[in-house]
């Protein structure tokens, strides 16, 4: 196999703490494997600093075993693609929110226009043994502009987050056109087994897609093959981590800062689709209905700050400040804050102290392609004395931890009895459920993923 070249949106920066799945995984994924990494700089060029507008500058650089190629984006077609189509219409309806999509249909122009110039500044880097993996909803046209171009490569595609069900898909202005555009690669990955039945019925009903097995897809004159590939962590990593100088230090700071209280974590991007406040109000509920945990349950929340320009991103995070600051008036003591909301990204070196010293994890999103720090959390426990994961059954790794406590985050009630129930549950069940987690999170590891797609990738007759 040729040398593999990664587009994504975002590169991750290795001086910098990395928050989103993306970014983390990639990172681990291009230091293994050497490469190409192509995206966006993350500079925005001022219409006053000159230059034609759209036509960003490339940046090269090599970092260790990779080398880098960046584009800076026009203030316009940042604002088109990155805030308006990816993360107003893409991100929300992906995520089942059609209340928070805005269906301007003047944010695809610009969605259009950053994909052909992504292409355009591409195409001459490639080599013709080159082997392309595309990620992420930003840039589902870009195989359709390279061929357009002549790329005659191997293309790949993954979608980290969810793929609506065809009705919800449809209610996306141009969706007919991008969901065409999946058929210019030779490989999608989709993150679950929900996901891949959703595209099957998508293309069966509004496309006429003729389904040829295992996996393949006719139509438009091209197959492309659709697979789940569940993205996984890289468990001896992160626990390698949780060994530290750094994860001990915050571990054992905040475990005797909490001696006689039981933690609860919480570790998200401050994202709508993340259910915080459905989590604080089923926390509230833990109270009210569970008296003895009153000066005894801490629940530590880190949300980290994201697309804050979105309107929504901004009203998310004023509803969880008042309902955190509501059950703090109504439930605090001099000495117990019940709610600590920390509005920052941990450096990564701290993380898993925070999550081993949570005797409970509170992951639950109301819709999540994959979810990460679910699998972070398992790694990062002492395996004689684990915590234990409440995870909602939204988000695509439910399909893989069945041993978690499940919920349904919008049960309040629901939820708030799964807390209470993993609060009081014994060591051996505990044990029990953690190792089986443990060979879930190592079997299907981030390794496997890159594998298994790449290879997938590779069988692909070109
Ligand atoms: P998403 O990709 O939607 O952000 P994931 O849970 O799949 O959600 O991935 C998030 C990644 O970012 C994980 O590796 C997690 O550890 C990291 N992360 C999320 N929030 C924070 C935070 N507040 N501080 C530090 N790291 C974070
Ligand atoms: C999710 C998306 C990624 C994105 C990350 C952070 O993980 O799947 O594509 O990079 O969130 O979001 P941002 O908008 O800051 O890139």
């Amino acid at each position: 196999m040729g040398r593999v070249v990664v587009v994504s949106n975002r590169l991750a920066d290795p001086r910098k703490p990395a928050a989103g799945g993306l970014a983390v995984a990639l990172g681990e994924t291009l230091n293994a494997t050497g490469g190409l990494w192509f995206g966006w700089s993350g500079k925005i060029v001022e219409a006053s600093e000159g230059g034609t507008p759209g036509e960003g500058e490339l940046h090269l650089q090599q970092a260790g075993n990779v080398k880098l190629a960046t584009v800076d984006l026009s203030r316009d077609d940042h604002d088109s693609y990155y805030l308006g189509y990816s993360n107003r219409v893409l991100w929300p309806v992906f995520h089942y929110r059609l209340d928070l999509a805005d269906f301007n249909t003047s944010h695809l122009a610009g969605y259009r226009r950053v994909n052909q110039l992504f292409a355009r500044k591409l195409m001459p880097l490639l080599r013709s043994d080159d082997v392309i993996w595309v990620h992420d909803y930003h840039l589902i046209p870009l195989a359709a502009e390279l061929r357009a171009m002549g790329c005659a490569n191997r293309i790949g595609f993954f979608l980290h987050i969810p793929l609506p069900p065809p009705l919800m898909l449809a209610a996306l202005p141009g969706h007919e056109w991008l969901i065409r555009a999946l058929f210019a690669y030779d490989l999608v990955g989709l993150q679950s087994e929900a996901d891949t039945m959703h595209f099957a019925r998508y293309v069966q009903a509004e496309a006429g897609a003729e389904e040829l097995g295992n996996d393949h897809y006719r139509a438009f004159n091209r197959t492309v093959r659709v697979s789940a590939f569940p993205i996984g962590i890289d468990v001896d990593e992160f626990s390698r981590l949780a060994e530290g100088k750094e994860a001990r230090e915050t571990y054992e700071t905040m475990r005797e800062q909490y001696s006689r209280r039981r933690l609860l974590i919480g570790i998200d991007r401050l994202d709508y689709s993340k259910g915080l406040p459905q989590r604080i109000r089923a926390f509230q509920e833990l109270l009210a209905s569970y008296p003895e945990n009153h000066r005894s349950a801490t629940l530590i929340q880190i949300a980290s700050p994201t697309r804050e320009s979105v309107d929504a991103y901004a009203d998310i995070r004023h509803e969880l400040e008042h309902l955190c600051g509501q059950i703090n008036g109504d439930y605090g003591e001099l000495d117990w804050m019940p709610v600590r909301y920390i509005h920052r990204t941990v450096a990564r070196k701290r993380l898993p102290g925070l999550c081993r010293v949570g005797r409970v994890a509170l992951v639950t999103p109301l819709r999540d392609g994959m979810n990460l720090v679910a699998k972070e959390y398992i790694a990062a426990q002492d395996p004689a004395d684990p915590g234990v994961l409440v995870l909602s059954r939204f988000a695509g790794a439910a399909e893989q931890l069945r041993e978690a406590l499940l919920v349904n985050p919008y049960d309040v009630q629901g939820t708030a009895q799964a807390i209470q129930q993993a609060l009081q549950m014994p060591l051996e069940e505990r044990q029990a459920r953690h190792s089986k987690l443990l060979e879930r999170i190592r079997l299907h590891d981030v390794h496997w993923w890159r594998r298994a797609f790449l290879d997938a990738l590779a069988q692909t007759p070109t």
